[in-house]
């Protein structure tokens, strides 16, 4: 998506060959017309898919994922990350491990948002995968298939991009990096067709 790519070239900053800092427009500042015309493009992408609910991960997937819920017209379910064990009645729960952030937690959900719902993730980054594949795991549990995942920036260059094409997950990537070189402060893109 051209537009968020422009916002990454202007805004981004190389922090190492691994982490982008988008502070400036998605994760800390938030650029408001920015995240409605992902969330348009989440929606347009996703209008002819057979799917019920969106599910983001907090924190900073959810300003897209409001645009997308809005302008599908399909409800956001946020999946918390929670540090204990809940009452398994009402929550589906998933133990994860953020790479990124070198710490566990429990994905989180109410079961009654997404039990036997046909599901879209939507995702700020693509890095390890993890979220994404313990999304995945969590859904399971509660006969919610997880029909596609939509990811604003992936790094097609860390391990979650191939670790989700070869588990076959149906995926959209906005924009999609190649690679950061942190003596240059380039990134470089996936050239698109
Ligand atoms: P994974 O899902 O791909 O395995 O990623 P991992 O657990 O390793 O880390 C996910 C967290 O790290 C997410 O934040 C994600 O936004 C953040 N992250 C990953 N790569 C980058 C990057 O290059 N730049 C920035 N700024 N963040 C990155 P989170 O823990 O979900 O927190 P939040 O920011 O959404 O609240």
């Amino acid at each position: 998506m051209k537009l968020l790519e422009d916002k990454i070239k202007e805004y981004g900053i190389v922090k190492s060959d691994r982490v982008l800092d988008v502070s400036a427009f998605l994760n800390k500042q938030v650029d408001a017309k920015l995240m409605e015309q992902l969330g348009k493009d989440f929606a347009n992408h996703y209008k002819d898919y057979d799917f019920d609910v969106f599910v983001t991960v907090e924190s900073s997937g959810i300003a897209p994922a409001v645009f997308a819920s809005l302008y599908a017209n399909k409800p956001l379910v946020i999946i918390k990350k929670e540090d204990v064990l809940k009452d398994d009645e009402v929550y589906a729960q998933q133990p994860s491990y953020s790479f990124t952030k070198n710490h566990d937690y429990f994905l989180t959900v109410q079961k009654e948002f997404v039990e036997n719902k046909k599901v879209v993730l939507i995702d700020d980054f693509l890095a390890q995968g993890s979220v994404a594949i313990n999304v995945h795991k969590m859904l399971e549990s509660v006969n919610a298939p997880l029909v596609s995942i939509g990811i604003c920036i992936s790094k097609n260059f860390q391990d979650g991009y191939k670790r989700l094409r070869s588990k076959g997950f149906d995926l959209y990537l906005q924009s999609e990096i190649k690679h950061l070189d942190p003596q240059t402060k380039t990134i470089v893109f996936e050239e698109t067709i």
